[in-house]
């Protein structure tokens, strides 16, 4: 008999295609999330989950779905997922690391872009019919190139935003919570500074770090206070790194130049402060959404779970 296995979320034809050779497919085309109540009834008797971010799997689900077996996430972040509770109850989790990276990378590298051009603000500005000419002194930003350029986070993704800065000419210095290994340090052209270091010296600082307890409000208001007024805080990785509220306080008071975000605490939900702000640039959590990339995640999901339902090792096995 095969295994039963529920999708949350609208995923593509293939990625369908293939599960239905291995697993009877519960699929929620329609796209439309489930309430905790409903994903629990749909998981009534089913063994493998493939899930969104949008999807909390936490310890009160598991307790309401003893037939589950594995749980594949469709992203490479799993903050969405209590490990530790899925661990006890002997079900997998998996994730999508490697297939994103460079797609990620891309658009910490667009936000950076777009905030030190300040190119939504003058498109809006376009758009309203509003340009008469060319000017001087018009819509000045700052530069990129030669820029210093902070990571905090040097995983897989921070080293592909790193190996991005080296065609920008830019100084690229890093934090991590362990120093990489030097011949990575090498490749990505990248020093190791310590974490105040790093907000003090950074004309863009790119967070990248993963979402947990350890990184919750990593950016509040005494680290927004230590950098540079002129510098450019990019966050593409989690919600919640960043105290959002300390963060309008110091774009509003020109603490720090300008932010460029693709994640928020509480997203969709969005702290109204940002929208009354012209110094920020905000984009609705894509960093990964190109549709190579989420073709690839999607079928990286699926074959964990795969894998993980028919007494293989799944490729992408989250360890607690
Ligand atoms: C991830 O993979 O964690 C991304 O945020 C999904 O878009």
């Amino acid at each position: 008999m095969k295994p039963k296995i529920t999708i949350t979320r609208e995923v593509f034809d293939d990625t369908i295609d293939y599960l239905k050779q291995h697993c009877e497919v519960d699929a929620n085309q329609a796209d439309q999330a489930y309430s905790p109540e409903a994903l629990a009834a749909r998981l009534a008797g089913q063994d493998g989950l493939m899930c969104a971010l949008t999807d909390k799997v936490d310890s009160t689900l598991l307790a309401r779905c003893p037939t589950l077996k594995a749980v594949a996430n469709i992203a490479v972040g799993y903050n969405n997922i209590d490990v530790p509770a899925c661990t006890a109850r002997g079900i997998q989790v998996t994730n999508t690391p490697g297939v994103l990276d460079d797609s990620t990378a891309d658009l910490a590298w667009a936000l950076m872009l777009a905030t030190a051009r300040r190119v939504t603000e003058v498109e809006a500005y376009i758009r309203k019919g509003e340009w008469t000419g060319w000017k001087l002194k018009q819509w000045l930003g700052v530069d990129v190139h030669h820029a210093t350029l902070g990571i905090i986070g040097m995983g897989r993704i921070g080293q592909a935003i790193a190996r991005r800065a080296f065609g920008f000419d830019m100084k690229v210095i890093y934090y991590n919570r362990k120093r990489v290994a030097a011949d990575i340090e090498q490749r990505v052209n990248a020093r190791y500074v310590n974490f105040d270091e790093l907000l003090a010296q950074s004309d863009f600082i790119v967070l990248q770090v993963p979402y947990s307890s350890a990184t919750h409000h990593l950016i509040g208001a005494r680290e927004l206070a230590k950098m540079k007024p002129s510098a450019v805080l990019i966050n593409s990785t989690r919600g919640g790194v960043v105290d959002d509220a300390a963060l309008i306080t110091a774009l509003k008071a020109g603490t720090i130049r300008a932010a460029g975000l693709d994640v928020y605490e509480n997203e969709p939900k969005l702290n109204p402060g940002f929208l009354a702000l012209n110094n920020v640039v905000l984009v609705p959590h894509i960093g990964s959404s190109t549709e190579a990339t989420r073709r690839a995640m999607a079928m990286t999901a699926a074959k964990n779970l795969v894998a993980a339902l028919t007494g293989a090792v799944p490729p992408n096995l989250v360890r607690v």
